[in-house]
């Protein structure tokens, strides 16, 4: 990035279960490559690529700690503590299941208090961009550095609704990441994008048991191929198919898809299995007496889940805290482990010493089958489109892409078809590829459109194809009021920062001085009034100043629709003064 106005580029991955950034210089100030803080939780005797998302704030609101600090704090509080401070946990999804995501949305805290989640991610990317530009300055020894000497790059699924986006682009001006008016300071990456730029900048031995020095992009990913990249991380399966272009850029060839399908899931079993047996509000009630407890049994979990034992046919022991086992032994007899066992619907569970949980290789394998299953239906029925029928590969990421259980079900299902590639680390190729993706944003020259966009407008009143009660008479001339223009359909192919026009619109009356057009999108491509129930409410309205009305409603009026990364943004032009007026599309105004 020679000549870039930025010292480094700086890549918040802000996943839903874990976190972190990578960066790299642009100039020869701190060393070359992308680097990425290996030390996260070094004081809670962890040292790992990424931190988990855990947010806890003060009681009055302001920030306290974030990631293993948060976690340890919380799980450390004896003395109600945790009634009054705010603790959040895996809120990201929040962003993925809300289907009325808004400025005012709300989370609700561990303790059942309500936040702004605005703030709850602001606080979150601020820690994250602190912690970056310190890391910046210690390795250039110059302290002045700050936000502004930065490119930022935030990542976010590419499954995610545009609202939620822009939800993340806003937060990340709460935290003053960029300020409003440079909001090309800040990338929003999608991570499968990111992930896919990272994989093809590899070499074969970078994959999980390939071998050789050959470039991927050499062997793989050459022109004309096309290939899935599937990123599976800790709450969202995202899936994106893409095609090399000869000039080495990408093109996208079918709309991206995926589902709740993260390796979270595989602990929310783990944690019903304690339910199915304890029963349920015996376990909340012990998570909520003994928090710090709670927070080892899921560590050990957490960790025990990413062995090889299961792969490998063996059993994986779990320990129990003694606050645990003391309830075991209330609910024991001696056919404890025989009750357990079937209440997880196998015999191959059991207790050691009233210490251990044991979970034999098959009763681990049921812990993953939920959503590895949601996993192989969603890609197999994505498969079944014609467009995919020359797949080459998959580039195979995300943290739960590591877990050998899984690869393992993909490989049985899918090997046949494809050549499955898993990079050595995949929990950090998105972040990594995201840094990679900020000096390079336009490698993705199209995409596909998720949804449907138009504007409203008033047509030539006919009677045989507009229904009655949609008639206005204006200046008696009769119109058909609320008909919807399409601007760019669900699956149409999009160039980034291609512009459509949609020319020649006039005044209603012969003495309007303005023009207003409404903006919307809607679940069906074919609607034809802005008031059909596919179409959502107004997502942006754009007035243009038309004083000169010496022609009365023979003037002319152009709207425009430009597509960039992920924006939108629409322009109205009246010819005759060239008055121009434009609009991002807001998908977070407040619905009604
Ligand atoms: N070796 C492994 N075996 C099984 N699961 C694993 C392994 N390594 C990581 N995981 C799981 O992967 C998930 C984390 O992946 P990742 O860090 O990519 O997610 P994220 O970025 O937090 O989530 P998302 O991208 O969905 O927002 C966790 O659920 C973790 O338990
Ligand atoms: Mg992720």
């Amino acid at each position: 990035m020679s000549g870039s106005p930025y010292i480094a580029v700086v890549a918040i991955d802000f996943g839903t279960t874990y976190s972190g950034f990578a960066f790299a210089f642009n100039q020869k100030k701190g060393e070359g490559g992308i680097h990425v803080n290996k030390k996260w939780g070094y004081d809670q005797g962890a040292a790992t690529l990424k931190t988990p998302t855990s947010l806890l704030l003060r009681p009055d609101g302001k920030f306290d700690s974030f990631g293993y600090q948060a976690e340890e704090k919380y799980a450390n509080f004896l003395n109600g503590e945790d009634q009054e401070y705010l603790y959040f946990k895996h809120f990201k999804m929040t962003l993925h299941n809300s289907k009325t995501l808004d400025r005012n949305t709300k989370l609700t805290a561990q303790n059942g208090k309500l936040f702004d989640a605005l703030l709850v991610f602001a606080h979150s990317i601020r820690y994250l961009k602190d912690q970056a530009i310190e890391i910046i300055r210690e390795r250039t020894g110059d302290r002045q550095y700050c936000e502004k000497d930065i490119q930022w790059v935030i990542t976010v699924p590419a499954i995610w609704e545009p609202a939620a986006k822009q939800f993340m682009r806003e937060a990340a001006c709460e935290a003053e990441i960029v300020s409003k008016d440079a909001p090309g300071q800040l990338v929003i990456a999608l991570e499968p994008e990111a992930a896919s730029v990272y994989c093809r900048e590899m070499k074969m031995r970078d994959f999980i048991r390939e071998k050789g020095d050959a470039n991927v992009s050499d062997v793989f990913a050459r022109p004309g191929s096309k290939y899935l990249v599937i990123d599976i991380g800790g709450g969202t399966l995202d899936v994106t198919a893409h095609e090399i272009l000869a000039n080495g850029n990408i093109k996208e060839i079918h709309k991206v898809t995926g589902g709740p399908y993260g390796g979270k899931k595989v602990n929310e079993e783990f944690v019903s299995l304690l339910e199915g047996f304890f029963g349920t509000a015996t376990v909340e009630k012990f998570r909520a007496k003994n928090p710090a407890d709670w927070l080892d049994v899921m560590n050990e979990f957490e960790l025990k889940k990413r062995g090889r034992r299961a792969y490998e046919g063996d059993s994986t022991r779990i320990r129990l805290p003694r606050s645990l086992t003391v309830l075991i032994s209330e609910h024991g007899g001696p056919d404890l482990a025989g009750r357990f066992a079937r209440s997880c619907r196998t015999d191959d569970v059991r207790f050691v010493r009233n210490e251990y949980l044991c979970l034999g290789p098959s009763a681990m394998k049921k812990l993953f089958e939920p959503v590895s299953n949601g996993i192989i239906k969603h890609l197999t029925q994505l498969l079944k489109d014609p467009i995919l029928k020359k797949l080459q590969f998959f580039f195979l990421v995300g943290g739960f892409a590591e877990s050998l259980l899984l690869q393992e079900t993909i490989k049985k299902n899918f090997d046949r078809r494809c050549r499955i590639l898993v990079p050595n680390d995949a929990s950090i190729a998105v972040m990594q590829g995201a840094v990679m993706f900020g000096r390079q944003p336009n490698i993705v020259e199209s995409r596909i459109m998720s949804t449907t966009y138009g504007f409203g407008i008033c047509l030539p009143f006919d009677p045989e194809i507009h229904p009655i009660e949609k008639k206005k008479v204006i200046e008696g001339v009769d119109w058909c009021d609320d008909c919807f223009v399409v601007m760019v359909k669900e699956n149409d192919t999009v160039r980034v920062e291609e512009t459509r026009k949609f020319p020649n619109y006039k005044p209603l009356k012969a003495s309007q001085t303005h023009v207003s057009f409404y903006f919307y999108n809607s679940t069906d491509p074919n609607a034809k009034y802005t008031t059909d129930d596919a179409v959502g409410p107004s997502i942006g309205k754009v007035t243009v100043e038309s004083p000169d009305i010496s022609k009365g409603t023979d003037r002319k009026i152009d709207v425009c629709v430009t597509f960039g990364g992920t924006e939108i943004k629409a322009t109205a032009i009246d010819k005759t003064s060239g008055n121009t007026a434009t609009v991002y599309l807001d998908f977070l105004c407040s619905k009604p």
